[in-house]
């Protein structure tokens, strides 16, 4: 299957506009096998997925050594790939659930956001992944959100030397985009002022869900040119599953509040009064800012693969998305997709 593709920022380098998680395969919520997640990995090749975005953070490197191993073992290069800086992985000495993640991986971690430290991390993730390129490295989780009262401090040290250790990276040419990996807008607008970004990963903050990013922060990406890749397009779990089907639906890796429930619940009756599951309109919804370059979706099971073209490639009507904005469902200011 060939996906259309679309630029990064200023750069040359073009991503699929489906991109493929890797935080899955770096076992969050569940214990996947290597068998499964090589499974995974293998059959999202096969089916035509070539944009890869993981993390130290994944599985304290479980994810980067299983895509890793699958994209050596392809032997190809056509291939983008990305990871991310900002946590070094210290050896603990025994393996424990952090963060979500059931890895068994006996590290712990330490946020470094240093000249140094971004130095390191791209160095330690060459080598969990056991390849000799990275295209796209994103500052991880640099924010409020994560870092509470410390995030002043972490945010100076990220705009100068880390920064400096990435921009230097994609002088060389080693890189060939940077960007900050988040899940909040308002830390990306603040790093504009700081730095010359390709794009930003932004994961829940631009979804069918909610489009807060439209006001201030998108208008700012178009000016500058800087692309955006949806990360948890689901809201992590809630626009794939439903409110219907699952006992407790998941939003911002937690369960789901009852504002959220019902908010998505009636979405879930526009889609079904045109046929359609939610998780197509939410796959497709992001793609139509012209800012927004891909989006990546997390699936941890191999049968899921196709069922994730096919919510992709799923016709929806230009009606679909006006009956959203009536209902005050969707910003009325948001772009909508062309019907296919
Ligand atoms: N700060 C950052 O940089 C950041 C933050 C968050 C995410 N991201 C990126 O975005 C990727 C995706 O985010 P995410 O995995 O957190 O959230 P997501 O894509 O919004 O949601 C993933 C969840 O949806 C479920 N799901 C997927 N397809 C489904 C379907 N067709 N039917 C029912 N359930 C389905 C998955 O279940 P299964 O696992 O059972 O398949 C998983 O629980 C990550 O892997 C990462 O690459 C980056």
């Amino acid at each position: 299957m060939l996906l259309d593709k679309r630029k990064i920022g200023n750069t040359s380098l073009r991503v699929d506009s489906l991109g493929f998680g890797c935080a899955s395969v770096g076992n969050l919520y569940r214990m996947l096998s290597d068998q499964d997640a090589c499974d995974v990995l293998n059959q999202a090749w096969e089916k035509g997925f070539r944009h890869f975005d993981t993390a130290p953070h994944y599985g304290q490197g479980l994810s980067e050594r299983r895509v890793g191993d699958m994209l050596r073992s392809r032997g190809e290069s056509d291939y983008v790939l990305s990871t991310k800086v900002g946590r070094i992985l210290k050896p603990a000495g025994y393996a424990k659930e952090r963060h979500g993640f059931r890895s068994t991986m006996p590290f712990d971690i330490e946020y470094d956001y240093s000249y140094d430290g971004v130095m390191r991390s791209f160095e330690h993730s060459l080598q969990r992944l056991g390849l000799d390129r990275i295209d796209i490295l994103y500052m991880h989780d640099i924010g409020s959100v994560t870092h509470g009262d410390a995030h002043e401090l972490l945010f100076d040290q990220a705009m100068t030397g880390g920064y400096k250790a990435m921009d230097e990276l994609r002088q060389q040419g080693v890189i060939k985009a940077i960007g900050l990996g988040v899940n909040e807008y308002q830390v990306c607008e603040q790093a504009l002022e700081h730095g010359d970004w390709d794009c930003f990963l932004l994961a829940g903050r631009y979804t069918l869900l909610e489009q807060e990013a439209l006001h201030s922060f998108l208008p700012k990406c178009e000016q500058r040119n800087c692309s955006i890749i949806i990360g948890g397009p689901y809201n992590s779990g809630i626009l794939a599953t439903g409110t219907r089907k699952v006992s407790e639906p998941y939003y911002n890796y937690a369960p789901a509040p009852q504002n959220i429930i019902n908010k998505v619940a009636k979405i879930e009756a526009v889609c079904d009064e045109f046929g359609l599951p939610i998780a197509a309109a939410a796959l497709q919804f992001p793609l139509a800012h012209p800012c927004v370059a891909s989006v990546i979706p997390g699936v941890g099971k191999a049968k899921m693969i196709q069922s994730t073209l096919d919510l992709f490639n799923a016709d929806i009507p230009a009606e679909f998305w006006q009956s959203l904005i009536l209902q005050g469902l969707i910003s009325d200011s948001s772009p909508i997709p062309k019907a296919k």
